[in-house]
């Protein structure tokens, strides 16, 4: 269908699976044992209602904020992802050149199928992107790897925690190899040192994808490490708990992000948003003293702005890119941020608030049942 027919992100996703190879959409939409958290993760959202407020005036509304210091026009972010050459030959430069057109900010996977550097070149000078750091088991490979993307422009790190093992995908395990059928030209060559082995399959695509990352990172020695060998700011991803995110502020870092990586790792971690509540109510502080964010499930610009309202900073998304960018490339990309975009202002309006620093915990309720 033409792009002007697509109203929504399910829209976007309907396209998707119809134009993805069986083996792309079974490692884009996997998720770990029977996929309960992936379900959850987006299921959450239905149990926090707003409490508009009326009366207040909105013909001025700006859903603009700052990410780590860096412009956005919308409290949302690219999640990265692994592999986008799957779904399209142009690969991640899609989301790169859909993301300036849409003024976001692009965080590119350690497991991207293009280069760090060609990436960085589809990019317009001014544009910003971060990078997702899969951390090494060799710090001399990490360092390399952090110091080429630092010297690429890419301007903050964040350190994917939540996937020192592959989750356990089963449409993934049992489809084919897809790392060796490159069917658009070399997927994946950044990372000399992980040349996938035939016969490796049994673990699938994300067991292969992380077979050589570091799996006794700590607090106290790889915080300070990554400090002590990079000047960027530091994001960890994949805190799923209280207690994690109060761990993550004492080792120093600038932000974290409440992932529980698209429910593609432990079934059973709590969605994102349920964490995100817990954290407002336990421990409010944490808000004061880092960015938080978190992704997981995110389809509607209400569940933004119903993270937002609960103190998250921006929110990641990471299917959805990878399916817009699958559908339609560029255009799917920077139609996606359009359709977000107007449900954030029609959202903001409609609930009473013209700016991001007007959304409070005040305007939203969660209840113990959910719509059906
Ligand atoms: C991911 N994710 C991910 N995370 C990461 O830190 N490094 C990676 O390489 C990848 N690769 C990856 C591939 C695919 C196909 C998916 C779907 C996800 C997780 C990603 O960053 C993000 O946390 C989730 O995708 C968010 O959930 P939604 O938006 O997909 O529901």
């Amino acid at each position: 269908p033409p792009l002007d027919r697509i109203l929504s992100l399910a829209d976007m996703e309907i396209v998707a699976r119809q134009v993805l190879s069986y083996k792309a959409l079974a490692y884009y939409s996997s998720a770990a044992d029977d996929e309960f958290t992936n379900r959850e993760n987006a299921r959450a959202f239905l149990r926090f209602f707003f409490k508009p407020r009326v009366m207040r005036p909105v013909s001025f509304c700006d859903p603009s904020t700052t990410i780590l210091g860096f412009r956005s026009s919308i409290p949302v972010f690219v999640s990265g992802a692994a592999l986008a050459k799957l779904g399209h030959p142009d690969g991640e430069a899609n989301i790169t050149r859909g993301a300036r057109q849409g003024d976001i900010i692009q965080m590119v996977s350690s497991n991207a199928s293009l280069s760090y550097a060609e990436i960085a070149q589809a990019a317009d000078p001014a544009q910003t992107l971060f990078f997702q750091l899969y951390k090494h088991k060799d710090d001399e490979i990490a360092v390399k790897r952090i110091q080429e993307v630092e010297s690429l422009g890419y301007k903050a790190l964040f350190l994917t925690v939540d996937a020192i093992v592959a989750g356990n995908r089963e449409s993934d395990i049992r489809s084919p190899w897809v790392l060796e059928e490159q069917e658009n030209g070399p997927l994946y060559f950044n990372q000399e040192e992980k040349k996938p082995e035939a016969g490796l399959n049994v673990f699938g695509t994300a067991g292969a994808l992380v077979a050589n990352d570091d799996r006794d990172m700590t607090w106290e020695k790889t915080i300070p490490w990554l400090r002590s060998i990079t000047k960027l700011p530091v994001v960890v991803k994949g805190i799923q708990c209280v207690e994690d995110a109060v761990l993550a502020v004492e080792a120093g870092v600038d932000g974290i992000l409440l992932s529980n990586h698209g429910g593609r790792q432990l079934e059973f971690s709590l969605p994102p948003m349920e964490v995100l509540y817990a954290l407002r109510r336990e421990r409010p502080d944490v808000f004061d003293r880092v960015e938080v964010y978190i992704d997981g499930g995110v389809q509607r610009g209400t569940d933004v702005v119903k993270a937002l309202c609960l103190g998250a900073k921006a929110v990641g998304l990471g299917r959805p890119f990878l399916y817009a960018q699958s559908a339609y490339g560029t255009a799917g990309v920077s139609k996606l941020v359009e359709i977000l975009q107007r449900e954030i202002l029609t959202a903001m309006r409609l609930l009473g608030a013209s700016s991001i620093h007007e959304l409070r915990p005040e305007m939203i309720q969660r209840v113990d049942w959910e719509p059906r």
